[in-house]
């Protein structure tokens, strides 16, 4: 596995939408391996394809759960509601307030191309929306309520949440 280079804000690539999966390849299974690594490099709850660069309808994500992969991924369900910080990989040291679902149901293949369905509330819930938005080039900061806000890193009591 290999690190990757993050994509950040202002790379068109970014603003793609992404396309489906149609089959497992070698290509794709190290592709998820690279994006597993990166996103616990960076210390992230979650990455997108394209956020390394490719254009496909895959997700990485972990809450402190374990790590879940989703390819083709599609929101089925989302009800209630959360406001809440937001960030992102591709947007390093900022962040925003986000209103989300708070329960989402999501459909995808897993990595054996299988069908699963998972369920999640809070911060899984808004992983989900937040990477799922990156497969048609949509980046939070088009959806934050008073715009970006720089972190303090000198706080120390920042909790960062850079999906
Ligand atoms: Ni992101």
């Amino acid at each position: 596995m290999a690190i990757r280079q993050i994509r950040e804000m202002g790379d068109d690539i970014l603003e793609k939408q992404c396309k489906a999966v149609p089959k497992m390849t070698l290509r794709t299974k190290i592709l998820i391996g690279d994006m597993l690594e990166t996103m616990y490099e960076y210390h992230g709850v979650g990455l997108a394809a394209p956020q390394v660069g490719v254009l496909k309808q895959i997700v990485v994500i972990d809450v402190g759960e374990g790590p879940i992969v989703l390819i083709n991924p599609e929101i089925i369900e989302a009800s209630g509601e959360q406001t809440g910080e937001e960030g992102c990989l591709s947007v390093p040291g900022k962040w925003g307030i986000v209103t989300r679902p708070e329960h989402v149901k999501v459909r995808a293949l897993d990595q054996e191309m299988n069908q699963v369905e998972l369920e999640g509330e809070g911060l899984l819930a808004r992983a989900f929306c937040h990477e799922i938005d990156h497969l048609f080039g949509e980046l939070y900061v088009d959806k934050t309520e008073d715009g970006l806000h720089d972190v303090a890193y000198e706080d120390g009591d920042a909790e960062e949440t850079e999906e």
